[in-house]
């Protein structure tokens, strides 16, 4: 679908995406410019739970493969 983590790939970005979009890694983890962050749906639990292990997390961290 596409997900951030798609269009990264579509556009030649790097951004990984180990586990495509299962939510199983968070190597697709991104950072959301203010702008855009709090126009997103809440992160699930499941994401959320992904997220606590990405490495450099800040507020505005989401995995890109759930940003549709
Ligand atoms: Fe693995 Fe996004 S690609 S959680």
């Amino acid at each position: 679908g596409d997900n951030v983590m798609y269009l990264a790939h579509k556009h030649g970005i790097d951004l990984e995406g180990a586990c495509e979009a299962s939510l199983a890694c968070s190597t697709c983890h991104v950072y959301v410019s203010d702008a855009h962050f709090d126009k997103l749906p809440e992160p699930d639990e499941r994401e959320d739970d992904m997220l606590d292990m990405a490495a450099m997390l800040q507020e505005n961290s989401r995995l890109g493969c759930q940003i549709i």
